[in-house]
């Protein structure tokens, strides 16, 4: 926790020059305004945040937001090659949704956020430049880019005359946050766990040192804390196993990302894949034996973690079903079963406690009597302890301030379009 604070310090101090390299970008949002319940009318959210892809129509009536939702899925072809390819595809998929609601024929354009959810430093509440790539992105190009500007290129290429005016871009967080808001007011905190671990949180504007924004009300403005880079300076080197390290070896990005390497949806399953192999090797899981399991690099996966942590109590069926799919379920002990289980158990609270001691100090930060932390991504949704673990650690490190934890099922998506709301109020405050 304290290593944490620190970082967020020195990410906050204007000094770009002289100041110790924080491991955070802690980066503003632009996003000033909440909603307030009087929204009306027709809103877009565009989500990409890895493998799927996401188009959100959110229609309000006087606050009351319904949402309608579609998929897509990007090839892994596309994820390796050119970005232009990357927004084609979202400009397709932009199309085919206009198509399918119908909405070409709006009386105007219709206001669209996106939730872009790579590291970017934003310029303006609809202007950004991306860092870098994580997760499943390993584009040759793109880093320097503006994700609204390739959008609108892709548009021009793909998709021409679509109705839609981009008027925001954001991280997931912020969208998650938005969206968690609208569920509860007193959600401060927004937090992803899913493929990738990020978080955002309300600030007030007095708190940051390094604004240079206006001071016009309001006084807060939701920050992209850009956790999972947290570690990257060394800094949690202490606690790092030799499994993080094998892992961030043969990850799509080594060396960056140490934090989110810890505990995302993208990387615990291998990394109970390693201690397992190890155990395998040492002859003392399995007889010693096991190949598809120790040679399948990244072929345990999270929902793998998920199911085996769905058995109750000395039911072992989703055990089994995991270990038939590695032909381990016929050789398998009950000594066995029950060392993967623990492995299992282990690695999972594990991540939930980093996690939640990372959302202690945000939680401690924002200082309100009652926090919520909105949550978005299938780790925490799917996982059937994530939530009572990470509650032990922030019941036991907040004590000023009640927390709840609330699952924002496709908050990111939503939230894309809540943006949109956001940035045309801004707008018509700047003009007052
Ligand atoms: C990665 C991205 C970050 C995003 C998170 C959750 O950490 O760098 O921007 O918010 O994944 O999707």
């Amino acid at each position: 926790m304290s290593i944490f604070s620190k970082h967020m310090e020195l990410a906050n101090s204007p000094d770009k020059n002289h100041r110790q390299k924080s491991d955070l970008l802690m980066g503003n949002s632009f996003i000033r305004e909440l909603l307030d319940g009087t929204e009306q009318g027709d809103f877009l959210g565009l989500d990409l945040g890895g493998t799927n892809f996401r188009v959100v129509r959110v229609s309000f009536k006087d606050g009351q937001a319904e949402t309608t939702t579609q998929y897509y899925t990007l090839l892994e072809s596309v994820l390796c090659g050119p970005v232009a390819g990357v927004f084609d595809f979202i400009a397709e998929s932009l199309a085919d949704f206009v198509d399918r609601y119908s909405l070409k024929n709006s009386r105007k354009n219709i206001p669209l956020g996106f939730t872009f959810s790579f590291p970017s430093s934003q310029v303006s509440i609809n202007q950004s430049v991306i860092l870098h790539w994580t997760k499943t992105l390993r584009c040759p190009d793109g880093i320097g880019d503006d994700p609204v500007a390739l959008l609108e290129a892709a548009i021009a290429r793909k998709a021409k005359d679509l109705p839609v005016d981009i008027v925001a871009v954001m991280s997931d967080t912020v969208s998650t946050l938005m969206a968690g808001n609208y569920l509860d007011r007193n959600c401060r905190i927004g937090l992803i766990l899913g493929t990738g671990c990020n978080a955002a949180f309300v600030e007030h504007i007095s708190e940051i040192d390094k604004w240079t924004g206006d001071d016009k009300d309001p006084q807060h403005v939701i920050v992209n804390v850009e956790l999972g880079s947290f570690g990257d300076s060394g800094c949690l080197d202490e606690f790092r196993t030799e499994y993080e390290r094998e892992l961030d070896k043969y990850s799509n990005h080594p060396a960056s990302f140490t934090f989110e390497k810890s505990c995302a949806g993208m990387y615990l399953g291998e990394f109970v894949r390693l201690v397992l192999t190890r155990l395998i090797r040492e002859g003392v899981l399995f007889g010693g034996k096991g190949e598809k399991l120790t040679e399948g690099r990244w072929k345990f996966t999270t929902s793998h973690v998920t199911s085996i942590e769905s058995d109750q109590g000395n039911s072992t069926t989703k055990t089994m079903e995991v270990l038939e799919k590695f032909d381990l379920a016929t050789t398998a002990t009950a000594k066995d079963i029950a060392i993967v289980r623990e492995v299992v158990e282990v690695s999972s609270r594990r991540g939930a406690f980093w996690i939640a001691t990372l959302m202690a100090v945000l939680v401690n930060h924002v200082a309100l009597p009652e926090v919520t932390i909105a949550i978005d991504g299938s780790l925490f949704e799917k996982h059937p302890k994530y939530h009572d673990s990470m509650m032990e650690i922030l019941s036991k490190f907040c004590s000023k301030s009640k927390v709840k934890l609330i699952l924002a099922k496709d908050g990111s998506g939503q939230g894309g379009a809540f943006g949109a709301v956001s940035a045309l109020r801004q707008a018509a405050r700047d003009l007052r």
